[in-house]
């Protein structure tokens, strides 16, 4: 069940009208997914205490085993076994409550000394548990891994089982202004799938107004699943009979995406905290662990001239010809002797007959052929003149599935010939500004594709010994195979990161593509990890939208370059950002994508293109970011699959 990705838990607001302006509690926000974000710590901790210092409110649980009897649910939330009985009209403590059904739970909320509400609980650590599990999974987010956090001395590392954990559960007392309003109790809702502020205000009792009001929410902002929100009541709160019986905490497919709520106006903040927010946790930590770089010294990349950018390749399963060639020889007069003992050596005739003597017919683009050897397809490319082992020696020791395959080569009379394993999709360049309309990415197809490339980074900058930059990421290096798994290639300007304590290199040379290229590299040089970091950035960019990394406007007679990488910055920025992001994305997408992913992965490219190279993250965080997106966007469905389902969100 946890398998379920956060992402199938945003839910959308409609409609309602006019808020009043008495703020009460603040959303979460999805913000409880991000542990180590202590900047919300005002929101995370709890609900801040603006009323008396306590009062009785309620909570609601969902029932699941073990947690579905009075006695059982009261022990974990140290609350009243015989009040769930008589509020839930349960004939026993110990009566099996019928799984999925909600729970209403009556519980002191009272004044921390840290000056939140809350309800404490302990709960005894058993199996291997983070303090997010406990949050989300046992408590289902009535507490938070933050105030968990700020509230135990336990660190994560040290939560072995039999440690006792204070569990401060969010609940909330009305203000004055609420209670002035006629709201004597706060309960505090789990959203869950099907609900919006107007169902939830409903099977209250309450109104729209008044949790749109407590939660200092819009009508046009979102409410997440597996997010409390406070909801205010005028009266005790009686049984909850859901029919029909509402989906389980767990599961269950995502809500359309987001959709423009009727009333709302252009003036309307858009809350789109989307699951991306470094919701990684663990996953982070341990990259974090491994994340540390080697200093080697640099080998000769002054050589690299090889500016060819189109490299397209191919899979090759079977043994090719084999020649054995004089290795010391070849080693003299191009340094290759460490790179070859793995790679085929092919004969040139042998090429010569794979590729039709390279004919126009097979060539896929520059200077790259497609070979036919031994009935299976191939890439090969010619490098012609002074050329470095570089790539070759690179490509040798690289094994990552996302990382062109080299599979050998041929030397004759001072020209190269690469064979590559062959990318039957060829790449994501084509797809992206290719005119045809009928071969486009789909949504789960780009966030893939990214995904294999931040995987492909990850491993070049961080596990590679000596770690490489590639230097030269762009859409055209990018190639895909029969699977549309994302392979990059063209490491001919790779270079190795440099010994001492910077990880940072200069170059008198600057080489690349336009709106690719950092600007601190463009300016001075400056090599770093944070170079491929901008220009995957920039990739993300064109996945979205599938714009052009740089086009040229005429206006006013006057040519203007446009780049990819400063436009994002006006499409997340100010008024509007929903229309102006929905206007940015790729039209071919024909709208089926999920919104506030997209939104979610626009916000991780914008912070990837950052000018100043210290605030791009690293790729291993990029790289966390995006295991979240993906495993969202396997959960959405594209809108024909809802359509049955969008009859039953009642709106
Ligand atoms: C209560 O309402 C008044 C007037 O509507 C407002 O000025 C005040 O800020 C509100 N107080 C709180 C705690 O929201
Ligand atoms: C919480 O803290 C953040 C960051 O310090 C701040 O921007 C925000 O306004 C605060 N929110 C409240 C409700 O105090
Ligand atoms: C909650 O508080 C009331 C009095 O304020 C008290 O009588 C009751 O026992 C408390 N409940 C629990 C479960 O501590
Ligand atoms: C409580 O349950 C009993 C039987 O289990 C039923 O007769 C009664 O109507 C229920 N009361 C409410 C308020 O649901
Ligand atoms: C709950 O725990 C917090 C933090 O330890 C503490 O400040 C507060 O007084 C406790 N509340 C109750 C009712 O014991
Ligand atoms: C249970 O809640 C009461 C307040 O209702 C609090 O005084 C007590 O410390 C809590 N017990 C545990 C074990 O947290
Ligand atoms: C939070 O808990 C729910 C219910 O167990 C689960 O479906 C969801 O995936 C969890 N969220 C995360 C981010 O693990």
């Amino acid at each position: 069940m946890a398998s379920l990705s956060i992402s199938t838990l945003f839910l959308l607001l409609l409609f309602a009208t006019s808020s009043p302006a008495e703020a009460q509690q603040p959303y979460v926000n999805n913000r409880q997914l991000d542990c180590e974000n202590r900047a919300f710590d005002n929101i995370t901790n709890g609900n801040t205490c603006n009323g008396p210092t306590s009062c009785r409110s309620y909570l609601t649980f969902w029932s699941h085993p073990p947690y579905n009897t009075a006695n059982s649910i009261a022990g974990l939330l140290n609350v009243s076994a015989a009040e769930i009985q008589s509020i839930n009209n349960l004939t026993t403590v110990t009566a099996t409550i019928t799984p999925r059904q909600l729970v209403i739970i009556p519980a002191n909320c009272s004044c921390s000394g840290a000056g939140f509400y809350q309800h404490n609980a302990t709960y005894r650590i058993s199996r291997h548990e983070t303090y997010f599990s406990v949050a989300n999974d046992t408590y289902q987010a009535l507490s938070t891994c933050q105030a968990m956090i700020s509230q135990n001395s336990y660190g994560e590392k040290n939560l072995v089982p039999g440690s006792d954990l204070l569990v401060p559960l969010r609940c909330a007392c009305p203000t004055v202004n609420q209670t002035a309003a006629g709201f004597n109790y706060l309960l505090t809702y789990l959203v869950s799938q099907g609900d919006s502020v107007s169902t939830i205000a409903d099977m209250f009792r309450s109104t729209t107004d008044a949790v749109l009001d407590g939660n200092e929410l819009k009508s046009s902002d979102l409410i997440y699943f597996f997010t409390p929100l406070s909801v205010p009541l005028r009266t005790e709160p009686t049984r909850i009979v859901t029919s029909p019986s509402p989906p389980p905490p767990v599961a269950t497919p995502p809500q359309s995406p987001p959709v423009e709520p009727p009333g709302s106006s252009s003036s309307h903040k858009w809350v789109f905290v989307g699951i991306g927010i470094g919701a990684g946790l663990l996953l982070l930590i341990s990259l974090f662990a491994l994340f540390f770089f080697f200093y080697k010294r640099r080998s000769k990349p002054e050589q690299n001239k090889l500016t060819d950018s189109s490299t397209k390749h191919s899979v090759l399963t079977t043994t090719p010809p084999q020649w054995s060639i004089d290795l010391s020889k070849s080693s003299d007069t191009f340094g290759l002797k460490s790179a070859i003992e793995s790679l085929t050596i092919y004969r040139f005739h042998d090429l010569q007959s794979a590729t039709s003597n390279f004919s126009e017919e097979n060539k896929i683009k520059g200077s790259v052929y497609r070979a036919t050897i031994n009935g299976d397809d191939a890439a090969v490319k010619v490098i012609k003149g002074d050329v470095s082992s570089s790539e070759i020696s690179l490509l040798k020791k690289l094994n990552h599935s996302n990382i062109i395959r080299l599979s050998g080569f041929c030397i004759r009379e001072g020209t190269s010939y690469l064979v590559y394993e062959y990318s039957e999709n060829g790449s994501i360049g084509d797809w992206l500004h290719s005119s045809d309309k009928k071969r486009t990415l789909t949504w789960k197809q780009r966030v893939e594709i990214a995904r294999d490339i931040a995987e492909a980074l990850d491993y070049l900058h961080n596990y590679v010994t000596p770690p490489h930059i590639h230097k030269n990421l762009e859409s055209t290096n990018i190639l895909l195979d029969s699977n549309f798994r994302a392979k990059i290639s063209n490491f001919g300007v790779a270079r190795i990161l440099d010994d001492g304590d910077l990880d940072l290199q200069l170059t008198r040379h600057v080489e690349g593509t336009q709106g690719y290229l950092a600007p601190e590299y463009v300016e001075n040089g400056v090599i770093t990890p944070k170079l491929d970091v901008f220009a995957f950035g920039v990739v993300v960019l064109e996945l979205l939208s599938g714009k052009e990394v740089v086009t040229i406007q005429k206006e006013k007679g006057e040519e203007e370059v446009e780049m990819l990488c400063k436009e994002i910055k006006n499409v997340l920025g100010g008024e509007n950002v929903r229309e102006k992001l929905k206007a940015f994305m790729d039209p071919s997408l024909e709208n089926e994508y999920p919104l506030e992913l997209a939104y979610t992965m626009a916000q991780l490219a914008k912070s990837c293109v950052a000018p100043d190279l210290n605030s791009r993250p690293s790729i291993a965080q990029v790289l966390t970011k995006l295991l979240m997106i993906v495993s969202s966007s396997m959960d959405w469905e594209p809108s024909h699959d809802l359509l049955h389902d969008s009859g039953s969100l009642g709106d």
